[in-house]
Parts: C-alpha cells; sequence; structure tokens
C-alpha cells in the first residue's frame, strides 16, 4: 500500500509553496510508481476561520493516521489580535508536542550556486554543511507555570519556565549523536550554563551520554557565542545540538548563510521516525500574494520527508539533485536572486524542479 500524506497549507504564502511541493509530489509519485495518497486539511489561523480553533480534534486525528505530514506555514497580522490561547502559532505547537515530535532537523546547507546570494564572504560560508538539531516539544516552549497575572501593587507581570527533564535532554543527545555518526562526527551542544539550571543539568548529561558515544567528538558553547560563530566561521561545525528557542533562533541566522531562509528546509521526527515536514520560515505576510516566495525550502523538506519517514532515499536523492540543476539553470526567486541569474516567480521555479525531474 502507498504511504498515506496529510498536507497542511496553512496561511499567507503556505498555500503557494506547498503548490509547489505538491507538483514535485506528484511527479515522483507517477515516475517512481509509488502509489502515495494525499488530504487536506486546515491548522492555522484559516482553521480558526472555519473551525474557531487553530487545530481541530480531527484534523490531530488525521495527522495521527498519516504516514507523514507536510506543513506550509501557520500565522499572520489577521490573527495576531486574537486571545492568546487561540492564536494559528497555538495549533502548530499543539500538533508537535501531540504527535511527540521532539527531534526538529534543520540542517543547513549552502548549494554552491548559491554562494553569492549569502550575505557572509565566499570565504566564509562556501562547502557550508551544518545540521541544527532543535530541541522541538519541551523546554520554555512547553514549561509550566507560564501565563500572564496581576502583581499585589496591580502591574502585570508575563512569564515562562525554562525546563528540561534528564530523559528530554538524553533522547533529543541520542539524535544529534546518531545524526553526527552519519556525517562528521562532531557534536556541538549549545546551552546557557553560566546562568540558566536547565542548562547546567543539560551539559552534565549531554557529557555523560557522550561516554556512549566515545567515536564523536563533543564541545559545548554559550548560545551567544554560537550566534556570533555562526556569522564568523560556520564552516567549523557538523551538528549543532540545543534547546527549543535557542534552536529557533539560530536557524533562522543559519539560513542566512545559505543565501535566504526560503532555502532552509526541516523535519520533526518523533522516537519512531514518523514526521512532520515543514520549511523553516514562517507565513510571510510581507509576501504573501505576489507568488514570489522561494518553494526550495518547502520542495526540500518533501525530499526530507521522503528520506526520513518514507523511506525512498533514492526518490529524495533525485529531488536535491533537481533542485541543483534548477539552480546551475540560473533560476533565482527573488530572495536568492543576484546578477546575471534569472528571476522566476514562485511557480516559475517549481514548474523548473518539476522538469528537472523529468
Ligand atoms: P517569516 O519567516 O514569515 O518572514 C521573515 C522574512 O523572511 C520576511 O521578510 C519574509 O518575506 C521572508 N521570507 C520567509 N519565507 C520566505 C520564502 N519562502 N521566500 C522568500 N522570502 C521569505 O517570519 P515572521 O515575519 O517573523 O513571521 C510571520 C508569521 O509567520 C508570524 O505569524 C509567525 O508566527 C509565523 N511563523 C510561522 C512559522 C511556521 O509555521 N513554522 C515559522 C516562523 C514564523
Ligand atoms: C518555527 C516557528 C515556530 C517556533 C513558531 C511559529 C511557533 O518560528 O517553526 O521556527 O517558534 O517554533
Ligand atoms: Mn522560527
Amino acid at each position: 500500500m502507498g504511504k498515506h500524506i496529510l498536507i497542511l497549507e496553512g496561511d499567507g504564502i503556505g498555500p503557494e509553496i506547498v503548490r509547489e511541493a505538491r507538483k514535485v509530489l506528484d511527479v515522483i509519485n507517477a515516475k517512481f510508481d509509488l502509489g502515495m495518497t494525499f488530504e487536506n486539511e486546515l491548522m492555522g489561523g484559516c482553521a480558526i476561520d472555519v473551525h474557531g480553533v487553530p487545530l481541530a480534534d480531527s484534523t490531530l486525528e488525521r495527522a495521527r493516521l498519516a504516514d507523514a505530514i507536510l506543513l506550509g506555514a501557520v500565522g499572520g497580522p489577521k490573527w495576531d489580535k486574537l486571545d492568546r490561547s487561540i492564536r494559528p502559532e497555538k495549533g502548530l505547537l499543539k500538533i508537535r508536542s501531540q504527535l511527540g515530535l521532539y527531534a526538529n532537523l534543520r540542517p543547513a546547507l549552502l548549494y554552491p550556486q548559491l554562494v553569492d546570494a549569502s550575505s557572509l564572504k565566499p570565504e566564509v560560508v562556501s562547502g557550508l554543511d551544518i545540521l541544527i538539531v532543535r530541541e522541538l516539544a519541551g523546554g520554555i516552549y512547553f514549561g509550566e507555570p507560564r501565563g500572564i497575572r496581576v502583581l499585589e501593587n496591580g502591574e502585570r507581570e508575563g512569564y515562562n519556565t525554562y525546563k528540561y527533564s534528564e530523559s528530554e535532554i538524553i533522547r533529543i543527545g541520542r539524535t544529534a549523536f546518531e545524526m553526527a555518526r552519519k556525517r562528521n562526527r562532531k557534536v556541538c551542544s549549545v546551552d546557557k550554563a553560566n546562568v540558566l539550571e536547565a542548562t547546567m543539568l543539560w551539559r552534565e548529561v549531554m557529557d555523560t551520554l557522550h561516554k556512549e558515544y566515545p567515536d564523536v567528538e563533543l564541545s559545548h558553547m554559550y548560545v551567544d557565542n554560537a550566534a556570533m560563530q555562526l556569522v564568523r566561521a560556520p564552516k567549523q561545525f557538523d551538528v549543532l545540538v540545543t534547546g527549543n528557542m535557542f534552536g529557533d533562533i539560530l536557524s533562522d541566522a543559519a539560513a542566512m548563510l545559505t543565501g535566504s531562509i526560503g532555502m532552509l528546509p526541516s523535519a520533526s521526527l518523533d522516537k519512531d521516525g514518523r514526521g512532520m515536514y515543514e520549511p523553516c520560515h514562517g507565513s510571510a505576510p510581507d509576501i504573501a500574494g505576489l507568488g514570489i516566495a522561494n518553494p526550495l525550502a518547502t520542495i526540500l523538506s518533501v525530499s526530507m520527508m521522503l528520506r526520513y519517514s518514507l523511506g525512498y532515499p533514492a526518490v529524495a536523492d533525485a529531488i536535491e539533485v533537481a533542485v541543483g540543476k534548477v539552480l546551475d539553470q540560473g533560476f533565482r526567486t527573488a530572495d536568492i536572486y543576484t546578477e546575471g541569474t534569472k528571476k522566476v516567480s514562485t511557480s516559475e521555479m517549481g514548474d523548473a524542479v518539476v522538469a528537472a525531474l523529468q
């Protein structure tokens, strides 16, 4: 039986970029005779408009039954003023936590054709290939207690809780060490162990776990230094492992090394490798509807889906080769455009990948 994919287009540029990823899925489905089936559901602002909540229970049920999930992006100014309990982003956080998607892989790979699109000098970024392993189901994003309360003096106070248990640290640490074994066998664990107890424990647990992976080198770095090192000398890194919030921030910074946030795909995996796949960027309200968004991060997320959840690594390779080919041919969306290349729309970029696959 073919695999079943749940597609959540989401908001803003979500539908535009997912349309191109779907073209790619349809082509490989036919070409490699995969027999995959697809279904669409709503999540985010579009789901609030229809169901009154960002993630309906029925959608979550469909997600549990699917072999993999493809997501565009959620959120936008239209829903920013709603009560905080029904923000679009709540749907995304709920699906991540309910499905146990704790391992977020964000590969920052610079295609050599895009070296001039990066905001850093060619010698600093050329050949860049790092993997950010972000803990996705815990940390300050989910810690309780949290909220906004009224103090005795009448003013309000917002508060969140940053915490990690040993088992949460161990499972994401294992992901990082295992991934490093398939790469250059170097893990850098990023924390703020000079200030935060939660990350003091994180560092200690990583050191203990490291004893099981003596073939992998482990180093530690404070997050402020890591942010600086990422733009100073990013090629010193192989695998970076860090908590939910630090990983969110560092991966957006790393994205720019690859030319654009529109190039960074991601996989969010559970303990068995089932997962949700989405670009690292958001719904880009500033360019939504203009047909200029870069669909490559979403198309590369499809490639990660085929590799990590569906068991079709050769098809995943074919998509990555096709992306390389369209970049060789000079096709560029506005975000990665440089002089001498051909500026194309979102759909023209998707069509070019499809043509390269055929
Ligand atoms: P964003 O990533 O949406 O946009 C940041 C900048 O990058 C914008 O200038 C945008 O035009 C550009 N950009 C993003 N993706 C692009 C692409 N594919 N091609 C070309 N340019 C692209 O971040 P933001 O503006 O901070 O957030 C907008 C909304 O998206 C918010 O509601 C936020 O909560 C949400 N968001 C959702 C996700 C997600 O669904 N996973 C991720 C991040 C942000
Ligand atoms: C991401 C996004 C999300 C996050 C938001 C939209 C909840 O920024 O996927 O990187 O912070 O995890
Ligand atoms: Mn983010």
